[in-house]
């Protein structure tokens, strides 16, 4: 089958972007990597791409006036590559209308919580915090609303007792590596749109976000 054009936004490790990366180069995924975008010059993921021969392009916020003009032009840089679907994977901005508009309906993010739960940044310290017993991740397209767009696929982590950010967050991230690339997936594939400000799989509307039930501990 034809693969789909897509452009992969990053801020930091780029671990996301690897593994779909990966799997584009592997053919088990559908998806041609155009570009790898960050916002941050020192992204460890951009060395990432540029080992794996996938252009890279960095567009830094302190060159641009405002929020609006950046957007702007991370719009015309991302037109260039003409993607087809937008895979935010940790860039950690908050992205104005003019860019949802350009790309509307074409853009996936995954986010470190099981949304609705813990918008916004620290959720693994939130979880904690709160005694959760069960954390996990969320792919979701992204709307006007911050994180609150139509969920897609959730993956639920068991929260262990003794774990610290860090080791749940590497947990999550396990769960993270899984689901997303299966997002990306359906929608490569047409069986996932958004419609009517609704997530839609194989051509009925989602009442609920797909959800992976928490994995043996370890798993
Ligand atoms: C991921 O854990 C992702 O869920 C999170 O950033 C990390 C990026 O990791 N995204 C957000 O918090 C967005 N609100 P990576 O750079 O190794 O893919």
């Amino acid at each position: 089958m034809s693969r789909l054009p897509i452009a992969i936004l990053i801020s930091g490790r780029g671990t996301n972007m690897r593994v779909v990366a990966e799997r584009a180069a592997g053919g088990s995924l559908p998806v041609d990597v155009r570009v790898v975008v960050s916002d941050q010059p020192a992204a460890e993921g951009l060395k990432t791409a540029a080992a794996m021969n996938i252009t890279t392009r960095v567009l830094e916020p302190r060159e641009f006036a405002d929020r609006p003009t950046y957007d702007r032009a991370l719009v015309q840089l991302i037109e260039q590559y003409q993607p087809k679907l937008i895979v935010l994977a940790g860039f950690m901005r908050i992205l104005t209308p003019h860019f949802l508009g350009a790309f509307a309906g074409r853009i996936l993010n995954v986010h470190p919580s099981l949304l609705p739960k813990y918008r916004g940044l620290h959720t693994h310290r939130r979880a904690l915090e709160a005694r959760d017993t069960v954390h996990g991740v969320s792919v979701h397209f992204v709307t006007e609303e911050l994180d609150g767009g139509p969920v897609v696929l959730q993956a639920e982590v068991p929260v262990l007792p003794g774990d610290s950010e860090q080791t749940l967050s590497a947990r999550v991230q396990q769960a993270e590596h899984r689901i997303y690339p299966q997002a990306i997936d359906w929608f490569a594939r047409g069986r996932l749109l958004l419609q009517d400000g609704r997530a839609w799989l194989d051509g009925k509307p989602l009442d609920a976000p797909v959800r992976e039930p928490s994995q043996a501990a370890g798993g």
